[in-house]
């Protein structure tokens, strides 16, 4: 098998909504994960993201309940039930190692993703997440915060990027085949000296 180039794992690591639910993930798969997400940068190298990591049927559907899915797309609530998610990675903050927290775990979150990636995997990074809701239903110790949601699974849906149109509307989209749309700037837009 081509091994994929890290530009290649940058283009396909799109947010993936819509899975094949049963195409189970390991937990030794969301550990290895993990494993990469130890390795990244901390500030002051402290370290505070802690995990939970889910794989089976009763606590994906809890971690479920608790998320908000592409709220651009009006009329979807989300995958159906056999496109779900087959694992989720919870990033959490110790506060007992650190007050506040810089932007460790946007770093740990693109690792792990880009990791699954490599895996033929997909997922899509989910702050928009009920975290009372999420803490009370995974007994969550109020020591650890919860920054954020990665759900991961055998991606079912095609995400084509294309450039903002004439309007400069930046909202994703969903076409009539339920290919998903994501508008991005163009380069010279964005490097701005
Ligand atoms: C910090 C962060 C939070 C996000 N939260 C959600 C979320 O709660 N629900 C959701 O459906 N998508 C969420 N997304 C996915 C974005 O909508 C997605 O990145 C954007 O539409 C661009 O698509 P792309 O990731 O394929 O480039 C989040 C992305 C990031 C980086």
């Amino acid at each position: 098998m081509k091994t994929k180039s890290f530009a290649d794992l940058v283009r396909e690591n799109r947010s993936r909504r819509r899975f094949y639910q049963d195409v189970s993930i390991e937990l030794e798969t969301l550990k290895e994960l993990v494993g990469l997400a130890r390795l990244t940068p901390s500030a002051r190298n402290q370290q505070p993201l802690k995990y939970i990591l889910s794989n089976t049927a009763e606590k994906n559907a809890k971690i479920f309940s608790c998320l908000s899915w592409a709220l651009d797309i009006k009329g979807w609530g989300g995958p159906a039930e056999g496109e779900r998610p087959s694992a989720y990675i919870i990033i959490l903050s110790d506060t007992e190692i650190a007050k506040t927290m810089g932007c460790d775990h946007g770093i740990a979150a693109q690792t792990i993703m880009l990791g699954a990636v490599e895996k033929g995997l997909g997922g899509c990074i989910m702050a928009l997440v009920k975290k009372e809701q999420l803490r009370e239903l995974l007994a969550i110790p109020g020591r650890y915060e919860i920054l954020l949601v990665l759900a991961l699974g055998k991606p079912k849906e095609q995400v084509i990027i294309e450039p903002l149109g004439k309007s400069g509307d930046i909202k994703y989209w969903r076409d009539s085949l339920g290919l998903h749309h994501v508008p991005k700037r163009a380069l010279d837009d964005i490097i701005i000296g």
